[in-house]
């Protein structure tokens, strides 16, 4: 029977069936960004990265979940250097090498979404940008390796903080990850920072979105007049990796892995 069941505060325990669904829905998602690292070069734009992308989704059989969520205007979210999260794709935006660039995808598939993003460099990276880049995804992976039964949801955020801070950078508060299923963003709300044993006891079934935003200078960010480019405040550059993350009786299982 196709039945779900809805525990305490609204996070959804998704059945074996549903989770099949979220794998390919994230498995599109991971073959999209791992296409779109490859092809991204200078000279480009950040608008033909989204037509890359609206491409790659559509020819895997899925649909681009952000164009329309809210009224955002694309299928990838492409944000760079002190960009945090959610910069719209521009046909003014020229890419250079040396730029970092954090691109963010969702995907529907079948009334399931996945969710997923990466930072990179274009061309060389400086040493600072190699370790936040470095940083910020290591603190992803800590962060999904408390996504355990039994375990506590703020585990993962300090986790995740905890690794971050003692590397010298800071974490966007103004941003959280979310459970994902049949919606883009389910309860819980997932911050990354705060102490850990907090907050709902993690289950099997549950689907989380983890999404570090890291910025090497301080934590505070501002939203630009576009209504959308989060940016840092400092002018600090920023990076942002996100998994979407079963867990299981035996532990964590990323559903977004390329
Ligand atoms: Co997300």
């Amino acid at each position: 029977m196709r039945l779900r069941r809805r525990i305490k505060r609204g996070i959804v325990l998704k059945a074996p069936w549903e989770i099949e669904l979220l794998r390919t829905a994230n498995r599109i998602v991971a073959e999209v960004l791992t296409e779109l690292c490859e092809k991204m070069a200078p000279g480009m734009t950040t608008l033909d990265l989204n037509l890359l992308a609206r491409e790659g989704i559509e020819a895997r059989g899925g649909k681009a979940a952000f164009e329309g969520y809210r009224g955002y205007p694309a299928a990838l979210c492409v944000s760079v250097n002190s960009e945090v999260v959610h910069g719209i794709p521009s046909a003014d935006r020229t890419l250079e090498a040396g730029d970092l660039v954090s691109l963010d995808i969702g995907v529907i598939y079948e009334g399931y979404y996945g969710d997923a993003a990466v930072s990179a460099v274009i061309g060389e990276p400086t040493a600072e940008q190699e370790r936040l880049l470095k940083i910020t995804e290591e603190s992803l992976y800590k962060g999904i390796d408390k996504a355990r039964p039994k375990g506590r949801l703020s585990d993962i955020s300090h986790a995740i903080q905890a690794h971050v801070e003692r590397a010298g950078f800071s974490v966007v508060r103004q941003f959280v990850g979310h459970g994902i299923g049949k919606a883009l963003h389910e309860p819980p709300e997932i911050p990354n920072y705060g102490p850990p044993g907090q907050g709902p006891v993690l289950k099997p079934g549950m689907v989380l979105a983890i999404e570090p935003m890291v910025n090497a200078g301080g934590p505070e960010v501002k939203v630009l007049p576009d209504g959308w480019t989060a940016v840092t405040l400092d002018g600090s550059l920023s990076a942002h990796f996100e998994h979407s993350v079963v867990v299981t009786k035996s532990g964590p299982e990323i559903l977004s892995r390329a």
